[in-house]
């Protein structure tokens, strides 16, 4: 290790995500535990480059384990995208003598933060945190299993009137172009047939598979819709079926509930994990490396090895969704 370290600094970037705030407390509290001061970015890349960072004091991450949202504020920042903009976000933290970096994002964040890494020579230790858990090299993400948790319980809630009304309901989940949370919260939430990222044209199946469904009895249906990279996308695909198969369709894009809110018990701990870990890594003198969870242990990668990096969803998943809405 070359020059100890005394002063890190925590940024979170991207998209928000349940867990960040217990993250954060994770980082303040591992660093304060090893004796180091720990300096909040506010504003995700933004805020870097304007040098909006402070010393986080310990009260400032009490009761927050249980908030969502991210208590440093986060943004998607084109400036950051630059080398301009990068060299600027350095020079705020060189001036603000901050020895390491703590980033917690998704794919986009990581992407900056390896540049900056590289470019600038700033150890950085990057935490996967997104809703769509679609980042290589850990097997979730900060955020995913509360995202889940809140679709699923809007799925429960919309079978209810699919069920009072004999409906057909659409309901689109988040997680841009992957669909693990379309898997996960369609065959937990027992939805009749499933729409993925790369499925929105396959409307012929779609239709067949419920008019099966209804021929043999069933009177309403719930199909999960990944949104792809059209949000909005299930009122299109709803039309089509709907003149199709001459039945009467709701749809519900659930959209941000599922990035608000409490997160779950598996969220904290994964956040509470990854920030002690990553923070202990920095000290030890790593630097452009993603602090990840598989197989419930820690582990390391490099990020330059996990951008930019489609995760593909485990294809027994779909085929269990399969075998599941098939009756
Ligand atoms: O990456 C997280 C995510 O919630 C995606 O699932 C979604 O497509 C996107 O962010 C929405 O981004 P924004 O909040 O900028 O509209």
């Amino acid at each position: 290790m070359g020059v100890k370290m005394q002063r890190i600094a925590v940024v979170t970037s991207g998209g928000d995500a349940p867990g960040m705030n217990a993250c954060i407390r994770a980082v303040y509290r591992a660093g304060a535990h090893a004796g180091v001061e720990v300096y909040g970015i506010r504003r995700g890349y933004t805020g870097m480059i304007e040098g909006d960072i402070y010393k986080i004091e310990r009260r400032d991450v009490g009761n927050i384990i249980h908030l969502g949202g991210t208590m440093l504020g986060t943004s998607r920042s084109d400036e950051f995208r630059t080398p301009e903009g990068r060299q600027k976000a350095a020079d705020r933290l060189l001036e603000n003598r901050i020895d390491g970096l703590i980033l917690i994002g998704g794919d986009g964040s990581f992407k900056g933060g390896n540049y900056l890494s590289e470019e600038t020579g700033i150890p950085v230790i990057a935490i996967p945190g997104t809703i769509d858990n679609d980042i290589p090299g850990t097997d979730f993400s900060i955020g995913f299993d509360t995202a889940v948790n809140i679709a699923l319980e809007s799925i429960d809630r919309i079978r209810d009137t699919a069920i009072s009304h004999g409906r057909l309901f659409f309901v689109e989940v988040m997680g841009h172009t992957s669909s693990f949370i379309a898997l996960e919260a369609g065959i937990a939430g027992g939805a009749a047939h499933l729409v993925l990222h790369d499925g929105h044209e396959e409307i012929e199946e779609l239709c067949s598979h419920l008019e099966t469904l209804f021929t043999r009895g069933k009177h309403h249906a719930i199909v999960v819709i990944a949104e792809g990279d059209q949000p909005g996308c299930s009122f299109g695909i709803a039309k089509k079926v709907s003149n199709r198969i001459q039945m009467e369709s709701r749809v519900c894009v659930l959209g941000h509930t599922q990035r608000g809110g409490s997160p779950t018990s598996r969220d904290r701990v994964l956040a509470a994990k990854l920030g002690v870990c990553a923070v202990n890594a920095l000290l030890n003198g790593q630097g452009g490396v993603m602090a990840g969870e598989v197989m419930r242990e820690v582990v390391f990668r490099p990020i330059s090895e996990v951008v930019g990096k489609q995760r593909e969803t485990d294809p027994r998943m779909a085929v269990l969704s399969q075998i599941l809405t098939g009756y």
